[in-house]
């Protein structure tokens, strides 16, 4: 069984990668390395014994995105990673942003039509809830205004997706990510933010390690048990091996409909403070950090309802928030040259 998996040389993709080599999947990444490093490949083989296909170019391109599906005609399935997923700087270039991640979806669609690859896996995120009205937060619970182009992206895929399944023999799955943080046990893969990191965990250790010089929590003034902001943060190597059973899933032809939807997430709320304890828990380090205002367009709380995706996936995330913590930790020694 042959999978594609774009964005395959990143964050989350990487991960999946190894998890599906490593259940007997033949896998082929495609990339345009905008946001990630083509070691990277190595690094995969180096864990799996196993090198990848890799091929480098933009899924924007039309032609050659229907190039390439009519060379790897006989896919079973297609992981779509692939996306800008900075919400920042979604804000202040939404055109890059809806250009970028619908077109190339577009274009996968059209080619997976073209050839009759039937599955596709698609990675979407939580931030479609916006701040709920209910917690946790089931697949039920309404889509509200997106808070940023990059989350309006997301959207907008899905429905994409939705209309295109009903018009055709495709067959799909949205993974609705909470916050995915953590990295390979073998610390060889992990998060590889380019530049000043947006998320919380590479921010924490890259302080840790002198990177940075003191982390900004944004926010105490928040309805939650200690101030700071919640959310629901899942090990990255849990969400890997969602997707290799939504894949299987689909395969296997046990879907209940040719759209499913599946939110990915502990069903944990965790605080800002929560996990930097965490963190100083499982390094021994204490953590530089202050205090300062709310960051736009931050929701308060935030945690899946995971029941569905436990009995109708048969997926539960498993490690802890100390496994997550811990992992990111090692990463960042490995990566910077520090045992
Ligand atoms: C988590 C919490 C911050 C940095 C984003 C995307 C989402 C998904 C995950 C892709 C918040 C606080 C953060 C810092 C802080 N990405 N924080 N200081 O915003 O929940 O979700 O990443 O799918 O789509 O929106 O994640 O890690 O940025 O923030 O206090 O330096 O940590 O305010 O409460 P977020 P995050």
């Amino acid at each position: 069984m042959k999978i594609l998996v774009t964005g395959g040389t990143g964050f989350i993709g990487s991960h999946t990668v190894v998890e599906l080599q490593q259940q007997g999947y033949e896998v082929v990444i495609v990339d345009n390395l905008s946001n990630s490093q083509a070691d990277v490949v190595d690094a995969i083989t180096s864990i799996t014994g196993i090198k990848p296909h890799f091929e480098q170019f933009d899924l924007i391109d039309r032609e050659k995105t229907s190039a390439f599906f009519k060379k790897h005609n006989d896919l079973s399935g297609v992981i779509h990673f692939a996306a800008f997923k900075a919400v920042g700087e979604s804000v202040e270039k939404p055109l890059l942003y809806y250009r970028n991640n619908l077109v190339s979806l577009m274009n996968i669609l059209e080619s997976m039509i073209e050839n009759n690859i039937p599955n596709l896996v698609f990675s979407s995120s939580c931030t479609v809830y916006g701040q709920p009205d209910v917690l946790p937060v089931s697949e039920k619970a309404p889509i509200k205004k997106a808070e940023s182009p990059y989350g309006n992206t997301k959207q907008i895929s899905e429905e994409v997706i939705f209309d295109t399944v009903k018009s055709s023999k495709l067959n799909a799955i949205a993974l609705r990510y909470f916050n995915p943080i953590g990295a390979h046990e073998s610390a060889k893969i992990g998060e590889l933010p380019i530049g000043v990191p947006n998320n919380l965990v590479p921010f924490i250790t890259q302080t840790a390690i002198g990177l940075r010089n003191q982390l900004s929590v944004f926010g105490e003034d928040y309805n939650t048990h200690d101030g700071t902001a919640v959310r629901d943060y899942i090990h990255v190597v849990d969400l890997a091996k969602a997707h290799v059973v939504a894949v299987r899933r689909m395969i296997e032809s046990k879907m209940k409909q040719s759209f499913e939807i599946f939110n990915l997430g502990t069903g944990t709320g965790l605080s800002v403070l929560d996990v930097i304890k965490s963190f100083e828990r499982v390094s021994g380090e204490k953590l530089n950090y202050k205090i300062v205002g709310r960051r736009a367009g931050d929701v308060e709380q935030v945690w899946a309802d995971p029941t569905y995706s436990n009995e109708e996936l048969g997926w539960k995330a498993m490690k802890t928030v100390d496994e997550m913590t811990a992992s990111a930790w090692k990463w960042e020694k490995v990566y910077r040259g520090k045992r």
